[in-house]
């Protein structure tokens, strides 16, 4: 598969093999690693390069991570590591990491020649009758060298003497070492001599060994001991208990008495078999006495000699094999391991490299290694003992954030033995969240009028990632609402998102806006989100109603005429007023508060209108007034009044009592004179408009003028009554204009166009003259609303 693929990548082994003397002084190098891996120096201490290797072999060599040099840390004795064995090598394991490599080493240990052949006694007796024949041999114990090669024995030398001469005999990897009687022994003439025996070594210094050798001239002993068998075998487990025999050599001597005990002894065995096995110099019987140990020695190969009474000898060599017994357990070693592990690790990233190993062998030794359930890791081989540590699954530190690993390694044996290891993995955060509001979008809700600084809601994100980068902070983005920017309505606590208003806001400027705030992390980079909040502005009555008709100024000339011969329930005029608030607080009641005759007027309560309640009489006095109370419905409730004047009557000529009127309200001669005045200003004016406006259509051969409300539009306030070039109301206005008499809420900009132009207030009067005029002319004049089908006379429109 594929990570197989990469993994087997990364464990790219190479060979490295270093041969060096034993006996090296510590510090002394091996070679440079570095060198010949072909890595740079640096990287070798980023890698964390280091020397893995069997306990016992542990304090032999070591890396010097400044020079890549392999260095020697502890004397080596290769006939202590090796004992006899022919080639000596420790096998080492150089550890990189990320990526993971492993590269053998093996560092064989060359003999030096620091030991002298040694003979197993310093001085061998040999008892010889004199009978003895020319050419008849002797054998003697051969030298021994631990060393090995040509710094083992190669040479035996014998001292000049009378009688003997040497034989040496290969015999088959052992030597046969002989004296041969080269002239016959006369016991008379010499009862006892000594000469010595020297054997050397072929190394370099050469070294040697000597032994005494001391013969006894005797009268007879024919025959030396024979054993039954030239080689014996025994095959034992390891962990056999001591006193366990392991078998019985045997050997027979023909002669005699003396000359035919037989008595036994090793004549060449080694030092740890020494500590294993006893021979019995009587009965010939070997047994165990020390821990046998497979791992350590599985072959034992000594010999035996059988010495008869006067030093005739055989030998014979026994070789003892151990078998293994599965009593090591599997150990697993944690070679490498990535902790605390990114969370974003992709499936399939090398997480630790695991080493197994079983000091059995065979089966014993064939380990299986697993990994628990229910963890996202699994268990790869690799070569050898190796196996990595590959998550399967993307890690989620927000789920789960550590794990322990545990490991369980089986070995093969029966019955067998395992062992299991457990590893604490901590998952490292990334900042994989953004913060996430608690909820899609906010609404907060405020009374107008509030105050500076108060709060309006709180908006809370969450982010689940570990420590600044789960840390929120709160702000407004930037952006507008009605022109300024956001910062001058709101403000967010970072720390908190608590939001408060920066300022007091106002419904009749605006009833609702929108802001954005956004919750950052403190990661880095800084994952975002935002979310909207809506601030919705809840009405105040804090508009009382504005009376738009009839005009709020007390001292106005304007009156209604009343035809003397309305019915009752006629229309006559109607209080127009609007309320800059809405709902119930824009919701206007009209009421007569005040009035002449209180009988003959009554008003709509919500329309405004104005109707005679009976029909007019001749008795009833000509000119009425009326104080109307207009009230909103808020809590509490604000207020206006208006003063309307009517006067019953037909004739324009009653008009001039206009002046009464006005005289009993106003107590003011001055102000008749005024009015005098401005009437003869004003149709002299309107006749010259008049004139103006026949001049202009007659070149234009059209007239426009059919009985319509003919209205100059200059003499309008500009938003307030629109009227276009013909001089006929547009129906939008019409609508508005019925809008303004109802419940409803009114409309917004209209009101402050109005209130922003206010006309001077000679002029508002003069207006109000002409506008009584042509009523006068007109009259009856409605416009009709068809949408709402209702009607509203043009007279309560206009102001
Ligand atoms: C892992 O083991 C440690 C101690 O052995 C324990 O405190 C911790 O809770 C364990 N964690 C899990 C995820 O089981
Ligand atoms: C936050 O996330 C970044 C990567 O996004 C990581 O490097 C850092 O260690 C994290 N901080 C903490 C406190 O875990
Ligand atoms: C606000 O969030 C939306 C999606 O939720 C995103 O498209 C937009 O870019 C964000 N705006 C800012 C300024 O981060």
């Amino acid at each position: 598969e594929k990570t197989i693929g990469q993994i087997q990548h990364c464990l790219n082994f190479t060979n490295l093999s270093y041969s060096v003397p034993e006996e090296m002084r510590p510090g002394a190098v091996v070679g440079n690693i570095a060198t010949d891996l072909g890595l740079e120096l640096g990287q070798l201490f980023n890698r964390k390069a280091r020397i893995d290797t069997d306990k016992s072999y542990q304090n032999y060599c070591d890396i010097d991570l400044k020079t890549g040099n392999l260095i020697i840390r502890q004397r080596i004795d290769r006939e202590e590591l090796c004992g006899e064995k022919v080639s000596c090598m420790l096998k080492f394991e150089l550890v990189l990491e990320s990526p993971l490599e492993l590269h053998r080493i093996a560092l064989i240990i060359q003999d030096v020649n620091d030991n002298s052949p040694v003979f197993p006694k310093d001085v061998m007796k040999l008892e010889i009758r004199e009978s003895a024949d020319k050419g008849a041999r002797y054998r003697v114990n051969e030298a021994h060298d631990v060393d090995t090669g040509q710094n083992a024995v190669q040479q035996y030398i014998l001292q000049k003497n009378e009688h003997f001469v040497l034989s040496v005999r290969d015999d088959g990897g052992s030597k046969n070492v002989e004296l041969v009687l080269d002239k016959e022994l006369d016991r008379e003439k010499e009862k006892e001599f000594n000469f010595v025996l020297t054997a050397v070594d072929g190394g370099n210094p050469q070294r040697s060994g000597t032994a005494l050798i001391h013969v006894t001239v005797l009268d007879a002993n024919d025959n030396a001991p024979v054993f039954d068998k030239a080689v014996y075998k025994a095959s034992l487990p390891e962990n056999s208990a001591p006193d366990t025999v392991v078998l019985t050599v045997s050997a027979t001597d023909a002669d005699e008495g003396v000359n035919g005990e037989v008595t036994y002894e090793f004549s060449r065995i080694s030092e740890r078999a020494k500590w294993c096995f006893s021979l019995n110099s009587e009965t010939g019987e070997i047994k165990v006495i020390g821990q046998l140990d497979y791992e350590t020695d599985s072959k034992y190969e000594m010999r035996i000699d059988a010495k008869d009474g006067y030093g005739l000898s055989s030998y014979s060599k026994l070789m003892i094999d151990i078998t293994d017994i599965n009593d090591n357990a599997p150990v697993i070693y944690m070679k490498s391991l990535m902790n605390p592990i990114p969370e974003n690790l992709s499936p399939g990233t090398e997480a630790g490299i695991i080493n197994v190993q079983d000091r059995d062998s065979e089966n014993n030794g064939q380990v299986r290694c697993s990994i628990q359930r229910g963890v996202p890791f699994k268990l790869v081989p690799s070569i050898k003992n190796y196996y990595s540590l590959v998550t399967t699954e993307q890690l989620d530190r927000e789920l789960v954030s550590d794990y322990n690993i545990t490991i369980t390694a089986t070995d093969e044996g029966s019955p067998p033995l395992s062992s299991s290891k457990t590893v604490q993995l901590s998952v490292a955060d990334i900042n994989d969240n953004p913060p996430v509001f608690e909820e899609q979008s906010y609404s907060a809700y405020v009374t107008e009028n509030n105050k500076p600084g108060s709060t309006l809601c709180a908006v809370t994100a969450r982010d689940p990632d570990w420590r600044q980068n789960g840390t929120v902070i709160y702000s407004l983005l930037p952006g507008e609402v009605n022109g300024a920017p956001v910062s001058s309505y709101l403000s967010v606590n970072g720390d908190t998102g608590v939001i408060h208003a920066v300022r007091s806001f106002d419904y009749e400027q605006f009833r609702s806006f929108k802001v954005h705030v956004m919750a950052r992390d403190n990661g880095s980079p800084p994952l975002s989100s935002n979310v909207t909040v809506s601030v919705f502005v809840s009405d105040v009555n804090d508009n009382s109603p504005q009376i738009l008709y009839p005009t709020p100024e007390g001292n106005s000339f304007m009156t209604e005429l009343v035809p003397k011969a309305a019915h009752g329930g006629s229309l006559v005029s109607k209080v127009i007023a609007v309320d800059a608030d809405s709902g119930q607080n824009a919701w206007l009641s009209y009421q007569i508060v005040k009035s002449t005759d209180p009988g003959l007027f009554t008003i709509g309560l919500h329309s405004g209108e104005i109707r005679t309640q009976r029909d007019i009489s001749e008795s009833d006095n000509m000119k009425q007034n009326l104080i109307v109370s207009v009230k909103d419905n808020g809590q509490p409730p604000l207020s206006a009044t208006c003063a309307m004047y009517l006067l019953i009557s037909d004739n324009l000529a009653e008009v001039p009592e206009l002046k009464d009127i006005s005289y009993s309200e106003n107590n003011s001669k001055l102000t008749s004179y005024l009015i005098i005045a401005l009437v003869s200003v004003s149709t002299i004016f309107l006749t010259f408009i008049i004139i103006t406006l026949g001049v202009r259509f007659c070149r234009r051969r059209k007239l426009l003028f059919d009985g319509a409300v003919a209205i100059p539009s200059a003499y309008l306030p500009p938003n307030y009554a629109d009227v276009d070039g013909t001089g006929t109301l547009r129906s939008t206005y019409n609508y508005d204009a019925y809008l303004t008499t109802g419940s409803r809420t009114s409309d917004f900009k209209f009101v402050s166009s109005y209130n922003d132009n206010t006309l001077p207030a000679g002029e508002t009067n003069i207006l109000q003259f002409i506008y009584v005029f042509f009523w006068i002319k007109n009259r009856p004049f409605f416009i009709s609303d068809k949408k709402q089908n209702k009607t509203v006379s043009v007279e309560s429109v206009q102001f």
